[in-house]
């Protein structure tokens, strides 16, 4: 039954992050922006999505690859509808060591005051929130449909009460868009027991423009927070994390930094991701997918073929993860800048 495995540069694959919808609420502009994403932007139609069963199947025979943790993403994955449903299938579910799953989700927040409670009863370990900023006015620019930010903090608030805490919260930082927002931030989740995660702004996808100019250094927002909340770094729980921690000298808890850009994670790089029409992508930067979902619909055209079984499908993960080389990251500089890149709404991640 076990069927464990490890790349290239012998990485085991221990988590997989799976959207669940490629649609969002929210056009964040370094994400979804407008002028992409507008109203004749064509986003997957119902029958196109992994149903509840595919991903179910799948998160199964990941496990006997050694998967441990899965995270559901978008999109915004809460507008998936009846996401609990899948959230309780999953829970079900057993590791290798006879452990459940880790099971996690990323959200912009803006349904969890009504979803928390639902979310934690149908068995969901943990949630992650986004959150640029804490001034109105700036948050519903960035989240560019005038979303208040009070909604996303009352979501918070809900999924603290119903058990889904301690909450991560995630805030890419772009620089002036945000950058004079770290501190509050910080300041904001300070002894909360909450922690908050700076991300350095990644270039991911082709629609958002980045330039190296804008992504502000970890050790810089580590330094600005420092010098008035002085921090000590702590060492890592599992190796491959992609945050770096930190802790206040005064016991007000810790913060995290996610520095893709200067200081790349790629060494244990554990992750598998499943884009919502069931593409496997090996590395958030990845070019092409691997079709998962012709194989568990059996639409690869082979004449007279039979269903695939759990172990058709898992020798063919086994295979893709086998011949991974993937370390993006570490190679960004010596890439071209015009490669496709899968958008960030579309893989989630
Ligand atoms: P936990 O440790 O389980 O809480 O999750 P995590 O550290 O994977 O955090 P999360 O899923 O919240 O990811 C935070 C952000 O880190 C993502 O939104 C991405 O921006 C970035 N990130 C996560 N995984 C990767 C990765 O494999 N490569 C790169 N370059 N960035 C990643
Ligand atoms: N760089 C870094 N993080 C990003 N996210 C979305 N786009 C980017 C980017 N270009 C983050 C979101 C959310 C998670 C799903 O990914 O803010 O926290
Ligand atoms: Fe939606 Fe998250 Fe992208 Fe913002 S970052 S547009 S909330 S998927
Ligand atoms: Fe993993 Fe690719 Fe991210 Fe590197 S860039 S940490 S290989 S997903």
């Amino acid at each position: 039954l076990n069927l464990s495995v490890v790349d290239q540069h012998r990485r085991p694959l221990t988590d997989l992050r799976i959207s669940v919808t490629d649609r969002c609420n929210f056009r964040c502009v370094y994400c979804m922006p407008k002028e992409v994403f507008g109203r004749d932007y064509q986003f997957l139609e119902r029958d196109e999505l992994l149903s509840f069963e595919e991903i179910t199947r799948l998160v199964r025979i990941g496990i006997r690859l050694g998967v441990r943790k899965v995270r559901l993403t978008g999109g915004e994955p809460l507008l998936r509808r009846g996401i609990e449903t899948l959230i309780a299938q999953l829970a079900e579910l057993r590791t290798l060591d006879g452990e459940p799953l880790d099971l996690a989700l990323t959200t912009n927040g803006s349904a969890l005051a009504v979803k928390a409670q639902a979310l934690k009863e149908a068995g969901l370990t943990r949630v992650t929130v986004s959150l640029d900023s804490l001034n109105n006015e700036k948050f519903m620019a960035l989240n560019d449909v005038k979303f208040p930010v009070e909604r996303v903090l009352k979501g918070i608030a809900a999924a603290e009460e119903a058990g889904l805490g301690p909450v991560k919260i995630n805030t890419v930082v772009k620089r002036s868009a945000n950058d004079h927002e770290l501190l509050p931030l910080a300041e904001h989740f300070r002894g909360t027991g909450q922690v908050l995660r700076f991300i350095e702004y990644m270039d991911v996808g082709t629609s958002n423009g980045w330039v190296l100019d804008e992504v502000v250094p970890s050790a810089e927002i580590v330094e600005r927070i420092s010098a008035v909340h002085p921090l000590d770094p702590v060492p890592p729980r599992n190796p491959g994390e992609t945050a770096k921690r930190w802790r206040y000298r005064d016991g007000a808890g810790e913060i995290g930094v996610i520095s893709s850009v200067t200081q790349p994670f790629c060494g244990d790089c554990s992750r598998a991701r499943i884009s919502a029409e069931g593409q496997l992508f090996t590395c958030l930067f990845a070019s092409e997918g691997f079709d998962v979902r012709a194989l568990l619909r059996n639409e690869h055209g082979e004449s007279g073929a039979i269903d695939s079984t759990d172990d058709d499908v898992a020798a063919a993960l086994q295979g893709r993860w086998k011949a991974r080389t993937d370390r993006y990251s570490e190679h960004r500089t010596e890439l071209s800048p015009t490669r496709k890149r899968i958008e960030m709404s579309y893989i989630g991640g």
